[in-house]
């Protein structure tokens, strides 16, 4: 069954290791036939989360930049895969301010039900993107109906571009497929 597959790409940097991975993802993806879109927070605009909570009951922030539209994006998905640079052992801070600013979603009836992440980090690993992962189940855990479907980790990639040829890429695209 064709699903709407959402994308988010967390990295700022040009040439993101990060995005390469993603693009494999998306490649799978739209290859098993799925809709894919994909957002990129770069260029955009997300102030942190203020908690003032006005979110839970108006179904959206108060906050008027970029979030609210990704956060549109993440409600009308059916699979959200996050992608997102290691920064100091945890998902990049664009990364958790975006899930932060996405708290309209709790109340609300959100379609999606499967959730991956997609990381890349200097080191290489096994235990490299666990916090991150942790992060990701703590958001998801927030949504009974969705569930961590799936991760890929690629270690021992810095500067920009050292992805290529890296073996997770074509773990990224079966799990694109598989999605
Ligand atoms: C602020 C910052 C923190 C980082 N922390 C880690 C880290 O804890 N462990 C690690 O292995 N790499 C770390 N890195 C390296 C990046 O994860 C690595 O360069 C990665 O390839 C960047 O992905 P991108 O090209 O998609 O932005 C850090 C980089 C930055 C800028």
């Amino acid at each position: 069954m064709a699903k709407k597959v959402l994308v988010v790409e967390t990295s700022l940097r040009a040439k993101s290791n990060s995005d390469v991975l993603a693009e494999a993802f998306v490649k799978g993806a739209k290859e098993a036939g799925h809709e894919v879109e994909v957002v990129s927070l770069k260029g955009k605009k997300i102030a942190f989360c203020t908690g003032c909570m006005a979110c839970q009951k108006l179904g959206h922030c108060v906050i008027e930049d970029d979030a609210n539209a990704i956060t549109e994006k993440i409600y009308n998905a059916d699979v959200v895969a996050w992608v997102t640079p290691i920064y100091y052992y945890e998902m990049s801070g664009q990364m958790k301010t975006m899930i932060d600013r996405a708290n309209s979603l709790y109340p609300r009836d959100y379609r999606f039900r499967d959730v991956y992440l997609l990381s890349v980090a200097a080191d290489d690993a096994d235990a490299t993107p666990e916090h991150a992962l942790g992060g990701v189940q703590g958001w998801v855990d927030c949504f009974e109906q969705a569930r961590v479907k799936g991760s890929v980790f690629a270690g021992g990639v810095d500067e920009p571009g050292a992805i290529e040829g890296h073996e997770a890429l074509q773990k990224a695209f079966e799990m694109g497929k598989n999605s």
